[in-house]
């Protein structure tokens, strides 16, 4: 079973990277999203990302300029931008990379999957939602994983592929492939809350943040106290300003109501109050520090 055409739905952050990274392994790729403009901007994102890392080999002497400018037109080339769900109906693999919506994304795929031929894979890029329950609403269980890639998608290395207890063995594997296609080292994990890294993460950042709301430590020191003693390139705390404390909210809202019984996932007060006060890390200027675009001020 070789992934071949791909949809791609959604073009945002992550989609768009999706898209690219697919094409970039060879991919035919189609790029879909609901409206003109945020389609246009995911496809400009992909176009200025493709134009540097061509520039790049050029300076590394990796590519002659009329190497690096025929790189781009065939990778671009892969690319067919649509609005149109009927365009992933002979798509090999489809991957849904559209908002945190467990609703939202149930009735995408329940749709899909009376578009779609009956082989198509269905994927979905979710950070915290039970594949399992969108793969019941597909209507084809046994063709259905998660594909949970990094931010930003062209650099980050690792794609978790996620079976449930129904993915079929042939369409796992063709998934790790498909990963690996794309450049990324596939890690396999199980359905489970989180998957391997948010599972891990995410917990850590409430201990810091309630390690900081019982006044344990400054933000400053915890920080620096992760990145000088275990080499994290960056504290916990500035981790959770970079993620945004409204996503982090919500990954934890959603895991305490599934999981109630799962003493790691608790929800700090002060990340809370935050929340309500519109401070949702780097994003809006502050979160657990003050910031001016990418610098803490
Ligand atoms: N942002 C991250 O760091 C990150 C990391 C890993 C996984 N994820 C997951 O990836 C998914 C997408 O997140 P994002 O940050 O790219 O969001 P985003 O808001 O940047 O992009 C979502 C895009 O989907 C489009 N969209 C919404 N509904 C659609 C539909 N029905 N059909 C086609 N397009 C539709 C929107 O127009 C938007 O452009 C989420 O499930 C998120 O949890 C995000």
């Amino acid at each position: 079973m070789k992934i071949q055409n791909v949809g791609v739905v959604g073009c945002g952050l992550m989609g768009h990277g999706i898209v690219q990274v697919a094409a970039q392994g060879g991919c035919n790729v189609v790029a879909l999203e609901t409206q003109q403009e945020a389609l246009d901007k995911g496809i400009a994102r992909v176009e200025k990302s493709l134009a540097k890392l061509a520039s790049k080999n050029v300076e590394k002497g990796k590519m002659t300029a009329d190497q690096a400018a025929a790189w781009q037109t065939e990778v671009r080339g892969r690319i067919t931008p649509s609005l149109d769900k009927g365009d992933l109906a002979n798509c090999d693999l489809v991957v849904e990379a559209i908002v945190e919506n467990l609703d939202v994304k149930k009735s995408l795929f329940s749709e899909l999957g009376g578009i779609c031929k009956p082989e198509t894979i269905f994927a979905s890029n979710t950070s915290s939602f039970p594949v399992g329950e969108m793969a019941d609403a597909s209507g084809r269980k046994d063709r259905f994983i998660g594909l949970h890639f990094f931010n930003p998608v062209q650099l980050m290395r690792l794609v978790e592929v996620v079976r449930t207890d129904d993915t079929n063995e042939d369409v796992f594997a063709a998934a790790r492939a498909f990963g690996e296609a794309c450049g990324k080292t596939p890690v396999s994990c199980k359905d489970t809350p989180g998957f391997v890294v948010n599972r891990l993460l995410v917990p850590y950042m409430v201990q810091a943040i309630q390690m900081l709301d019982r006044d344990d430590a400054s933000k400053e020191d915890i920080d620096a106290a992760m990145q000088l003693g275990c080499g994290h390139p960056m504290g916990p705390l500035t981790l959770t300003d970079y993620v945004g404390l409204d996503t982090t909210l919500s990954i934890l809202e959603g895991w305490v109501e599934r999981y109630p019984n799962e003493p790691a996932f608790s929800i700090p007060a002060s990340l809370v109050s935050k929340v309500k006060e519109g401070k949702l890390g780097r994003k809006t200027g502050e979160g657990y520090y003050k910031w001016e675009g990418d610098k803490k001020s």
